[in-house]
């Protein structure tokens, strides 16, 4: 429903189909878009509307098979949610297929949209906080939840340097249950090719954002310099110490759909008015995010260092829950 209104809301969009194989669920968004047409079929639904964008929602266990129906719809751009996918091999799979159709993706990490994300990205790229050494991001949410957000958040901070190599570990089983299928805690130190060291920890055992009230909200993701640092609390404002401040400064923000999804959805029209005007969201952006946690868990099943890029192996979820300790 948030990226509905979002569209909808939009004079560059109109929603023209709407889809869920749960029929109380559809009806219940129908009456809120009359006219739009309604299927429990994907396929179906795009075959009848023949949309410029696919958008969907979905929980993490089904990526491939809507990648796929909207590619063989022909529609120009894919937008979806995170996680990119649930192991290396469907990702590498999903982009062929993307590429290939020459279609546009986009991820939804509309986090960056918030005024404390962007506070933070400013001063940090305006080199007030020196020359960036290290890159930083904890989540008390588990792995498929929020690692995928705080890599991409980390990896904007360091000016979306490439990863050369990651290191994991990671404890416990528990969270295989859930339908975003985790350890229940992942650890990982990450390599960058700009020399930046990036530090990852998630789930049950990271560090709590005591600031902070709201699970999926309690995250802190930064970047230390020579001359100071800045960070985000999804939900406590930003925080910064630089060069030219004298002590700490910081100011409000916190993560609210009503304010970031109107921007991403914006962006999605300003990319396919303008191919130049690449989405900060694209997708071929969100893959290099995803093989930084699946090159974690793949150090957890292999030990050691994990170089990047990855080709196809082992699906890393299952290869976690076979070595690791209840
Ligand atoms: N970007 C963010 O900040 C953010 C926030 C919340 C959730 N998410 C992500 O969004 C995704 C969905 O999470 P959710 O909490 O909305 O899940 P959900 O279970 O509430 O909604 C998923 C919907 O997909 C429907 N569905 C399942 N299979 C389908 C199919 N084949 N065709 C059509 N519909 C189908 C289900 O019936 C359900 O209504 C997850 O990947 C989650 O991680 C992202």
């Amino acid at each position: 429903m948030h990226h509905l209104e979002a569209f909808a809301s939009n004079p560059r969009f109109r929603v023209v189909g709407l889809c869920d194989i749960d029929v109380a669920r559809l009806d219940a968004a129908a009456q809120n878009f009359p006219g739009a047409y309604t299927s429990t079929d994907a396929a179906q639904m795009l075959a009848n509307t023949w949309p410029d964008v696919f958008a969907f929602c979905t929980l993490p266990h089904i990526r491939l098979p809507l990648i796929r129906v909207g590619v063989e719809a022909g529609v120009k751009l894919i937008a979806y949610e995170k996680p990119v996918a649930t192991s290396t091999n469907e990702a590498l799979a999903m982009y062929e297929l993307l590429r290939e159709a020459g279609i546009k993706s986009v991820v939804s990490y509309q986090h960056r949209y918030g005024e404390h994300y962007q506070k933070v990205k400013e001063i940090i790229a305006s080199g007030a906080i020196g020359r960036v050494h290290t890159v930083y991001g904890h989540a008390t949410g588990w792995m498929l939840h929020m690692m995928p957000h705080l890599i991409e958040y980390m990896r904007w901070y360091n000016g979306e340097a490439d990863a050369e190599w990651v290191v994991g570990q990671a404890d416990g089983t528990e969270k295989f249950a859930d339908v975003h299928p985790s350890p229940d805690y992942i650890a990982a130190a990450i390599q960058f090719e700009n020399g930046v060291r990036g530090v990852v920890e998630c789930g049950a055992g990271a560090p709590d954002v005591p600031e902070v009230d709201y699970w999926w909200r309690k995250c802190r993701v930064g970047a230390q310099g020579t001359e100071g640092f800045a960070e985000v609390l999804t939900g406590g404002g930003w925080r910064a110490v630089t060069r030219h401040s004298n002590g700490v400064i910081s100011g409000p923000g916190c993560m609210d759909y009503a304010h970031d999804m109107p921007p991403y959805i914006q962006d999605i029209a300003t990319w396919l008015d303008d191919p130049a005007r690449v989405h900060p969201c694209n997708g071929e952006r969100a893959l290099k995010g995803f093989e930084i946690m699946m090159a974690a868990c793949r150090s957890v099943v292999q030990r050691g260092k994990v170089s990047l890029p990855l080709g196809p192996g082992e699906p890393e979820l299952d290869a976690l829950k076979r070595v690791l300790p209840a």
